[in-house]
């Protein structure tokens, strides 16, 4: 069994966009982030981002609106960053309050803003398959981690385990896209005999939000394990009250895998690492250097 290490392989990508941004210079990309409430994930997420922003010579600034903000009002604040050249790349960190449709609200940033990839225009061009579509962060980051882990992926049965927009959905379009040419299949929680579907998978993706709902039974021997589940678990041994635990459950799977991601420390750090190398593309192309 080979671990996958999402935060070396994040920190590799994070020191090559660091060089491509300072090359940059005097522009300064700029990420705007917009929060709706004080959901605690969404809130150490958002921290993250904003501190690995800064870490490599971008700008963040961040919007917070209370949860019962009223939809114009969320609308307006995007149609100000639309409008504002300084502003490169877009981000409205999801859940959203029930208020707020989701897709209506990612829909408002525009195209060329689209640094989480999950707009109409974002989603239509990865599955056409244009160069330069803005691909939704975590996807991404799983397949980079595939590829600078030298997993080969051509031909390979690929089953991914959820079908959300943030995850699921881009996760099948990019292992499908030519360069990584999975078989691909998506099962999710209407899936008859989950297990059956997992075990044919060679690369398993596992974004259900499910603590430890993969189990070694579900997984076939040798197959190479991305785990995209961060779900927080109680443990009073912990000064938070929580820990975070993936999808999978690790102990019982990784023994048998050819490879697999740990949770903290495998895809998680490189959701954060592909937001920065969306905003800095976003941010040569308005420079027209894309
Ligand atoms: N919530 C969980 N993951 C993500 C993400 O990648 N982007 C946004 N905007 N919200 C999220």
């Amino acid at each position: 069994m080979r671990l996958i290490d999402g935060n070396a392989i994040a920190k590799e990508v994070l020191a090559e966009i660091k060089a491509e941004v300072a090359a940059l210079a005097p522009v300064v990309p700029h990420v705007a982030f917009v929060r709706v409430g004080e959901d605690p994930a969404s809130v150490s997420y958002v921290a993250k981002k904003q501190a690995t922003a800064a870490e490599v010579g971008m700008r963040a600034s961040l919007r917070v609106f209370p949860a019962d903000v009223p939809k114009a009002e969320l609308m307006a604040h995007l149609d100000a960053l639309n409008a504002d050249p300084a502003v490169h790349g877009i981000l409205v960190q999801a859940p959203l309050p029930p208020h707020l449709p989701e897709t209506e609200v990612f829909n408002r940033v525009a195209p060329a803003k689209d640094v989480d990839g999950f707009g109409t225009e974002s989603i239509g061009r990865l599955v056409q398959e244009m160069p330069g579509a803005f691909a939704a962060c975590t996807p991404r980051g799983v397949v980079e981690l595939l590829r600078r882990s030298g997993v080969r992926t051509a031909g390979k049965h690929a089953v991914v385990v959820g079908r959300s927009l943030i995850v699921g959905k881009p996760a099948a379009a990019l292992l499908l896209a030519k360069g990584c040419d999975c078989t691909v299949t998506v099962a999710h929680s209407r899936t008859a005999d989950l297990p059956s579907v997992t075990r044919q998978a060679d690369i398993l993706v596992a974004a259900i939000g499910k603590p430890r709902f993969i189990t070694a039974d579900m997984v076939k021997p040798g197959a190479v394990v991305i785990d995209v589940g961060i779900n927080r678990v109680p443990d009073a041994s912990k000064k938070s009250g929580f820990r975070i635990v993936g999808d999978v459950d690790f102990d019982a799977v990784a023994p048998a895998c050819e490879a697999i991601t740990p949770v903290p420390g495998g895809v998680g750090p490189m959701t954060v690492a592909m937001l920065m190398r969306n905003t800095l593309d976003a941010c040569k192309r308005a420079l027209g250097r894309g």
